[in-house]
């Protein structure tokens, strides 16, 4: 596929044909995606391809009682899980407890589990009086390697991170070595539907001049 177009037209998909996903696609797919970047290159990625129904009937549960806590946070006007405040949002309408990805978690043809090695990763936000969020940053572009190569496969997917909620009780049902952390839970498989459209804030409502305080970046490209 051409890079550009599937940079603007990768959604995410949560709803799978009954169709199996050879492993020898899923090793194209991560073949690919581990030319990823991350910092000093040291790849702290490693990745779990669950197939046993006990397990991933597992991951449901406690993946669902996170889905739970997401919709109560969102329904009391809060943001769920944020980082940061809370309280960025107008108290949310009812929504169903019904969550066609947890629904799909048993069937869905591929279940990757991603983990990071944390002895691999530099936390440059460390010692702030804030959230660090660097730590992130050698392992998720490789996820959304993952999500793009899949695409190429023909496959789509989806990337949840629910499961990092529960690493006290889903890291041992995964064998989690010490030093990693739950970074990532990825579905895929051929999708009932491959969105497309994508909505997405325009360039000059994130992009300043200078600082970022700074005037819209604005310009006459037309995209
Ligand atoms: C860090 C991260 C966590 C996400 N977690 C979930 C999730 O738990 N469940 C889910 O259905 N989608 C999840 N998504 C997918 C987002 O909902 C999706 O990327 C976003 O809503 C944009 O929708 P689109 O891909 O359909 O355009 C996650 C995406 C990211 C990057």
């Amino acid at each position: 596929m051409e890079l550009l177009g599937t940079l603007r037209s990768t959604g995410s998909v949560r709803a799978f044909e009954d169709r199996p996903v050879p492993d020898a696609v899923v090793d194209d797919v991560l073949d690919h995606a581990r030319f990823a970047p991350s910092g000093g290159n040291r790849q702290p990625w490693r990745v779990a391809v669950v197939a046993d129904q006990a397990t991933r009937l597992r991951m449901q549960t406690m993946m669902r009682a996170v889905w739970t806590e997401y919709i109560e946070a969102i329904e009391a006007g809060r943001t769920p899980f944020a980082a940061g405040s809370t309280a960025a949002q107008p108290p949310a309408a009812r929504r169903s407890r019904d969550n066609p990805l947890i629904n799909a978690i048993p069937s869905a043809p591929v279940a990757l589990v991603v983990a990071a090695n944390l002895n691999d990763i530099a936390l440059m936000d460390g010692d702030l009086a804030r959230t660090p969020v660097t730590a992130g940053a050698s392992i998720y572009p490789f996820c959304w390697s993952i999500l793009l190569a899949a695409r190429a496969f023909g496959l789509g997917g989806v990337l949840a991170t629910f499961l990092s909620r529960t690493e006290a009780e889903a890291g041992p049902l995964l064998r989690l070595p010490p030093d990693h952390a739950l970074a990532a839970t990825i579905f895929l498989g051929y999708p009932v539907h491959q969105p497309t459209r994508l909505r997405r804030r325009p360039v000059d409502e994130f992009t300043f001049r200078e600082h970022f305080a700074g005037e819209p970046f604005r310009t006459n490209a037309l995209n």
